[in-house]
């Protein structure tokens, strides 16, 4: 038939569209595909062919289901080989003078290199101002196994005379067996105790045992980013149109502040990421989310990032260092003791 295509799926001859990507295909044929981790289910987060979750066998290979199209006798099998090494696109491995969200505030100040940082593609938002863009949706390149990007991270700490490793994106989670296989690799070629193994991510399936898994491996900071504290501007910032998808990411983030303040606090460096600009968020909910912030523990370093025209919000203007240091006096005046606000002279910190 004029279109239609023979192929294999698990062992099961079907006739299917051709074009369609392997993804569609199992959708179609009953398989469970989710955007949010789900028991029995294919996980696809950002479905731009970054982050790797996705991965089926595709004529004896692994590939991505969601850029993958199927041609005339394609034979897929959904369940991978015992011996699969997780797989994710990485770039960077460079030095950085300013860190993340994650990064102690003292740190920021220094001068110098302060850590290295990798960055995953692939993310399941969709933030219209993206300010990482070009890495977040890059498809194209060799992806790394943990241990091959582990090793050039380590190279990275070498050449940059740094103890600090960050990983950052997109978004860093995504691909939770290639973290957690990263992680731990990292550790073991960084034993020192020295070495400091920093997640950078909006923390939208950062669940409870993610989180133990992840400190079990070797992370010891983490810059969980808070996109909001409303829901409909959480959905504004991140570009997520799906409501009761939104209203899991938006609370696994929150509660992933909340238990690695009750778990890990003085075990793991937490400094947690608030977004501001006028035409995003409003000052009374910034004001808000620090008075929350400051219940969970007034000692969490709140970072806040100025965000700047940017991807398709070309038309935003950077907010000016009078409207940061307000959003500074507010947070700090929550009882927050460690607020640091970007602007573009540099970081306002507790003690300014
Ligand atoms: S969901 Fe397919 S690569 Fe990320």
């Amino acid at each position: 038939m004029a279109n239609k295509v023979s192929i294999e799926l698990d062992g099961v001859s079907l006739k299917v569209q051709a074009g369609i990507t392997v993804k569609k295909v199992m959708e179609l044929n009953g398989y469970k595909v989710a955007k949010y981790p789900e028991p029995a289910s294919l996980f696809t987060p950002c479905e731009t062919g970054g982050c790797w979750s996705c991965a089926v066998e595709v004529n004896g290979q692994p590939q991505r289901a969601c850029v993958t199209s199927v041609s005339d006798g394609l034979s897929i099998r959904t369940v991978l080989p015992d011996n699969y090494v997780p797989r994710r696109i990485v770039t960077g491995f460079s030095g950085h003078q300013v860190g993340g969200v994650g990064t102690p505030w003292y740190l920021k100040s220094a001068g110098g290199y302060i850590e290295t940082a990798c960055f995953a593609a692939g993310c399941n938002f969709r933030c219209p101002q993206c300010q990482n863009w070009d890495i977040t949706y890059q498809s194209q390149g060799r992806p790394l196994s943990p241990r091959e990007a582990a090793e050039r991270m380590t190279e990275a700490r070498d050449k940059f005379a740094v103890d600090r490793m960050a990983i950052s994106g997109g978004e860093s989670t995504l691909n939770r067996r290639w973290l957690l296989e990263y992680v731990r690799e990292l550790k073991q070629l960084n034993s020192d105790p020295k070495a400091r193994i920093h997640v950078d991510t909006n923390g939208s399936i950062l669940t409870k045992d993610y989180i133990d898994e992840l400190v079990e491996a070797g992370m010891t900071d983490v810059g969980p980013d808070l996109k909001g504290l409303h829901l409909e501007s959480f959905m504004r910032i991140t570009g997520i149109e799906d409501q009761d998808l939104a209203e899991r990411y938006h609370s696994t983030a929150w509660e992933a502040v909340i238990y690695l303040t009750e778990e890990y606090k003085g075990r793991v460096f937490t400094g947690v990421g608030i977004p501001y600009n006028r035409k995003l968020i409003s000052v009374q909910e910034i004001g808000m989310m620090g008075e929350k912030l400051s219940k969970i523990d007034p000692e969490l370093q709140v970072c806040v990032l100025d965000y700047r025209p940017e991807f398709k919000k070309l038309n935003l203007v950077k907010p000016s260092y009078a409207e940061m240091v307000e959003v500074h006096r507010i947070l700090s005046g929550k009882g927050l003791k460690t607020v640091v606000c970007q602007t573009k002279y540099g970081h306002i910190g507790p003690s300014t």
